[in-house]
């Protein structure tokens, strides 16, 4: 059960102190040919960057009837194709390698997870180089086609973790909102400076397993980074939970953060 000072700030969900000097956006008149990417990145192992990636594209995919894309850049973990129940034949990594290296893509690029989601995640793998522009096409090959790209960066490590930080038009930091989580979170995120382009949420999800840090300090650190914080309550591990029962708990906040892509 969320603690009640969390319930308290859903109600603001997405706060930002830049509020008053954001001119209001005008209105569509044209869907846009590039789709946002979305970074998704822990602030520290099992932060909950998988799942967060993951529900956060689905909750997309619901709202629009354009696809939405959900990968990740490979590695040990398999975390995101855990996450969706499909596996696809390639890493955003390996599949970039294939098409640079002009290799048949035997078995498409993407697993179908319904609803209008598209997965290009791996079971677990060794990490794979990859030349900087062949991952940045793949990128914007990826933008074109979908509505929304998201990207599992999990804990940023690899190289083509970087790139898809510095690619990306929005980055979710994701953390255990514990005051172990902060702590850790905070020494993370010196590593990284802000972009300026590229919009940034602070992700603090519920973990009943840690002491609660204090609102105000996950605010600071959200404030450090002209960032809005958004509060997601506790989600069961989607090994075992449906995403569509996930989404009953959560999809309200991830909503949020959905809109904050739309902005
Ligand atoms: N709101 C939440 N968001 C993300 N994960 C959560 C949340 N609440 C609880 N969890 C749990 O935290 C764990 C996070 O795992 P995972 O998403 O694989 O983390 P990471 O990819 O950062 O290593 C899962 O067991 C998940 O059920
Ligand atoms: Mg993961």
């Amino acid at each position: 059960m969320s603690p009640p000072q969390l319930r308290e700030e859903r109600a603001v969900d997405v706060e930002r102190d830049d509020e008053r000097d954001v001119a209001p956006a005008p209105a569509p008149t044209a869907r846009p040919t590039t789709g946002p990417l979305l970074a998704v990145a822990g602030l520290c192992g099992g932060a909950g960057a998988s799942t967060i990636a993951f529900l956060t594209a689905r909750q997309a995919a619901r709202a629009d009837d354009r696809p939405v894309l959900v990968c990740d850049t490979g590695g040990p973990t398999g975390g995101l194709a855990a996450c969706a129940r499909v596996v696809a034949p390639r890493s955003l990594p390996r599949a970039a390698a294939a098409i640079a290296a002009h290799q048949p893509l035997g078995g498409g690029l993407f697993a179908d997870a319904g609803g209008g989601l598209r997965v290009m995640a791996s079971a677990p793998e060794a990490p794979v180089a990859v030349e900087r522009p062949a991952a940045a096409r793949v990128l914007a090959d990826a933008r074109a086609a979908h509505r929304l790209t998201v990207v599992d960066c999990g804990v940023p490590s690899e190289p083509i973790d970087h790139q898809v930080l510095d690619d990306a038009s929005h980055l979710a930091w994701v953390l255990p909102a514990t005051t172990g989580g902060l702590r850790r979170a905070q020494r993370t995120l010196d590593l990284f400076a802000t972009l300026p382009g590229r919009r940034e949420v602070l992700v603090a999800r519920h973990d009943a397993a840690g002491a609660t840090a204090p609102i105000a300090a996950l605010k600071a650190l959200a404030a450090q980074r002209h960032a809005p914080l958004l509060l997601v309550p506790h989600i069961p591990d989607l090994a075992e939970e449906s995403p569509d029962a996930a989404l009953d708990l959560a999809g309200e906040a991830l909503q949020a953060l959905v809109a904050e892509m739309w902005r």
